[in-house]
């Protein structure tokens, strides 16, 4: 068994940022729905994203710039605090993947990906009624990570809403009735479609 030794510093950037993304699989995608302060409503695919608190919730997802600026994503959450995390699905991946295309800020990728919009209980953006999971989040915290690179945007949970048909006897969601999309490196994706049990050792009472 041989492995290659690669040096970051000495990779030139793009590649590195190719190779990396290969390497760190699969990465749930959240579909963020946002909207400006004019009220146009926006969204966007971030792969760079999970859950990172569990009391109270937060989700955090990592927004590169654009030409050295902010994406618009980013420039609305900062001005309105408050954005939707909708969780990509197989049914959903076509319009999840348009919605990525750098569309000028005054073009809504609701109307130019054809996504219906469900007014929110909490916040202002709209939900995404074509995913079947829906995070509304109040901005917590931006941290600015590397030579201005990207933005990581933690936001608390303030409202969930999940599809009947996705959840299980339990009130979990049942994995393979939701089918969640993951990024994968290139333009690859996997979708989750089979599950395995493991259960884990005994745990520390008390
Ligand atoms: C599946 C997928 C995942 C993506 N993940 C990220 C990500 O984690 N961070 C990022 O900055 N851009 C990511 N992008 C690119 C953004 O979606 C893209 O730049 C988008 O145009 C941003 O839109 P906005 O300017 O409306 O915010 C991803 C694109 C796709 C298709």
């Amino acid at each position: 068994m041989s492995y290659r030794p690669l040096e970051p510093d000495r990779l030139d950037r793009a590649e590195a940022y190719k190779l990396f993304i290969s390497a760190v699989v699969p990465r749930p995608i959240g579909w963020v729905s946002t909207c400006s302060e004019s009220g146009l409503a926006n969204a966007a695919p971030f792969s760079w994203f999970n859950a990172v608190c569990g009391d109270p919730l937060m989700l955090m997802f990592s927004a590169g710039k654009r030409r050295g600026q902010p994406k618009d994503t980013t420039r609305n959450i900062e001005a309105l605090g408050e954005y939707v995390v909708n969780v990509a699905t197989a049914a959903n991946a076509d319009k999840m993947v348009q919605s990525s295309a750098d569309y000028e800020p005054d073009i809504s990728e609701f109307d130019a990906v054809g996504l219906t919009p469900l007014p929110a209980t909490r916040v202002r953006p709209p939900r995404i009624a074509e995913s079947p999971i829906h995070f509304e989040c109040e901005l917590e915290q931006v941290l600015r990570l590397g030579n201005d690179a990207s933005d990581v945007i933690i936001g608390r949970c303030v409202m969930i809403h999940i599809q009947e048909e996705v959840l299980a006897e339990d009130g979990r969601v049942d994995a393979t009735r939701l089918a969640p999309i993951a990024r994968l490196g290139r333009d690859e994706y996997a979708v989750i479609r089979e599950v395995q049990r493991i259960p884990r050792p005994p745990q520390p009472t008390g």
